[in-house]
């Protein structure tokens, strides 16, 4: 007989099967998923969760699609977290060690808990990242940000308010636009598209059956 597990979404008890992940135990347990949810597999960052065991003191975070219920987990989604995006215009900034001082100063405050660290369902050094920002290392915090799924997660955890997934965005834009060197392969097809070189073909694969389409996409040539 299959294993079962008790769980409780939003407070209420679901007997679900021990195999599922929150995501589809949720499914399972008869919620209809339309915000909280996307690509199913820890890429895009929509299903941002968090869970205590009963008995246990430990707040968690995970992603549903990816983390397994377990016996007495009390479960609640965060489909999405108010995180402070500051508005600039890339082209006005500079790559340099004040741009973040002036746009994302909250970050000096970190007082370094590591919470954000812990709560990473991605395993990224998000407190390092911070630390890199503040150094106004951009092409450091780059990196380490590179696996960043902006799900907001860390800075639920954060007590000085920082919003980690937009500092390390905003490295990253300005580590590709003013540091690393250009990809004149890119630079080109962006010239080939905004032509419209591509328009009839993008015409063709649209009208196209849905099956034809995936079969395309599943046997594409993959750049190496
Ligand atoms: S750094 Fe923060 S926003 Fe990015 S994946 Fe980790 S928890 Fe999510
Ligand atoms: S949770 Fe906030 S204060 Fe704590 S280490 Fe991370 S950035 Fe710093
Ligand atoms: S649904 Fe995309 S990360 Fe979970």
């Amino acid at each position: 007989m299959e294993e079962m597990v008790n769980v409780y979404f939003y407070g209420k008890k679901y007997t679900v099967p021990a195999a599922l992940t929150i995501q589809t135990a949720m499914e399972y347990a008869g919620y209809t998923l339309k915000r909280g949810v996307g690509c199913r597999h820890g890429f895009c960052g929509a299903c941002a969760t968090i869970y205590r065991i009963k008995g246990k003191n430990e707040l968690k975070t995970g992603l549903a699609c990816t983390t397994q219920v377990q016996e007495g987990m009390y479960i609640t989604q965060i489909p999405y977290f108010p995180t402070d995006k500051r508005t600039y215009d890339i082209n006005d900034l500079k790559a340099n060690q004040k741009v973040m001082m002036e746009l994302y100063p909250e970050i000096y405050s970190c007082i370094g808990c590591n919470a954000c660290t812990k709560a990473c369902p991605q395993s990224l050094k998000t407190m390092q990242y911070i630390a890199y920002a503040q150094r106004g290392d951009l092409k450091k915090c780059a990196e380490e940000s590179f696996d960043c799924i902006m799900c907001g997660t860390c800075s639920v955890r954060c007590p000085a308010g920082i919003s980690h997934p937009m500092v390390g965005l905003l490295a990253r834009r300005l580590n590709g636009k003013y540091i690393e060197p250009e990809a004149k392969h890119l630079t080109k097809r962006v010239e080939e598209i905004n032509n419209g070189d591509f328009d009839s073909a993008m015409a063709e694969m649209m009208a196209k059956p849905i099956d034809e389409v995936k079969d395309l996409y599943n046997n594409r040539e993959i750049e190496k």
